[in-house]
Order: structure tokens, then C-alpha cells, then sequence
């Protein structure tokens, strides 16, 4: 099997970047990480790049042409696709043009339902009966392009935000490597 080579970003914990790397060590999942970028160098996601030997770039937001030094990086090593697996920083239009349908999100909620941030308190809040996880395409708007696999459950009446966040992180772990999967079938 053909590996194609992935980039996953991230800002955070890196549950779903650990989840992906065990996945694409499986003979037929159809990834190889060849990179992992990270806007946040106190992201405690950066030790499974380490403990991996993936390469990673940590990345200064605040400096002007950041995105620049990205692209760079990408196309140095020939990456076909882009993971944003709990990366918080918005993407500008020139580098989602730059990668067009090459780059997917996961998101806490059953999109189109609760984009942005905050979702499991929003969630509560709205007193829905049942939320999820959604991995799409990403497009100039937020939270908004084609939608490729959802997962949901029931919510119970005694949930709290913690609660949300946990159930809704195991279905992660499915739902990603799934749509890559799924992305990948076509090609
Ligand atoms: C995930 O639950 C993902 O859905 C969410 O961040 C978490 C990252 O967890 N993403 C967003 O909220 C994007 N708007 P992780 O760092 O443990 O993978």
C-alpha cells in the first residue's frame, strides 16, 4: 500500500495525533506522519512526535509570514494531506487555497450544529439530546466545508461538560482515521 504523507496539526493534549500515529503504523491505513506542526510550545502533544522521532515544527503565530514558513515545510516533504487535530489557530484563505481539499478538521459537535469554540458548554446549555463529532473538509468558513464522517451518541441527562468532552473524544478516535480512510477510497 501506497503511504501518502500527513501533516497533523495541533495546539493541544494530541490524543487524536496519538491515535493517528499507532493507526498509520498498521500495514493498510493509508498514512505515514511525516510532520507535525504546533502553534503552542507548551502543548503537551509535542512529546508523540518525540517519543515517535517525527519530526515537528513549533510555530510563532505572531510573527508576520508564519504561514509562509509552513507552506515551505509541506511542500519540502510532498505532503498530500493536512490534519488539523485540535489545532485552534484560524487558516487563511491563501494557505487553504494553497492546499485546496487536502486539508480536514475534527470538530467537538455535530457540524453544522455548534462551530466554534466553547461547544460542550453551549451544548449543555441548549439542552440537546444528542452531540458527536464531525470530520470535514476545510473551506474559507469556519467550520463549514463537506462534511465526511460523523459519529454521535445520546446525551444523558446527568452529563456534564467533562462528561461531553470524554465521550465525545472516543468517538474521535473513530471518526478520524475513518475519514481518512474515506478521503483516501477515491483517489
Ligand atoms: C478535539 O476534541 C477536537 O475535536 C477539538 O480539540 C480537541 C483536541 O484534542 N477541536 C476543536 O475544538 C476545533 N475547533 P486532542 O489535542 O486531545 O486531540
Amino acid at each position: 500500500m501506497v503511504k501518502r504523507n500527513t501533516c497533523i496539526f495541533i495546539s493541544g493534549k494530541g490524543s487524536n495525533l496519538k491515535n493517528l500515529i499507532n493507526k498509520s503504523r498498521e500495514y493498510n491505513f493509508p498514512i505515514k506522519v511525516k510532520l507535525v506542526i504546533c502553534d503552542n510550545i507548551e502543548a503537551k502533544g509535542i512529546m508523540y512526535a518525540k517519543k515517535n522521532s517525527i519530526p515537528y515544527l513549533i510555530i510563532n503565530t505572531k510573527i508576520r509570514n508564519f504561514e509562509n514558513k509552513i507552506i515551505n515545510e509541506l511542500l519540502k516533504r510532498k505532503i498530500s494531506l493536512i490534519c488539523l487535530a485540535g489545532y485552534m489557530k484560524i487558516i487563511s484563505k491563501k494557505f487553504i487555497q494553497s492546499f485546496k481539499r487536502k486539508i480536514i478538521n475534527i470538530h467537538p459537535s455535530l457540524l453544522p450544529k455548534f462551530k466554534g469554540l466553547n461547544t460542550f458548554a453551549r451544548i449543555l446549555k441548549e439542552k440537546e439530546v444528542k452531540t458527536g463529532c464531525t470530520v470535514h473538509f476545510v473551506n474559507e468558513k469556519l467550520d463549514s466545508g463537506r462534511i465526511i464522517v460523523q459519529k454521535k451518541f445520546y446525551i444523558d441527562k446527568n452529563d456534564n461538560i467533562l462528561d461531553l468532552k470524554n465521550k465525545t473524544q472516543k468517538l474521535e478516535y473513530i471518526a478520524f482515521p475513518e475519514a481518512i480512510i474515506k478521503v483516501f477510497r477515491n483517489s
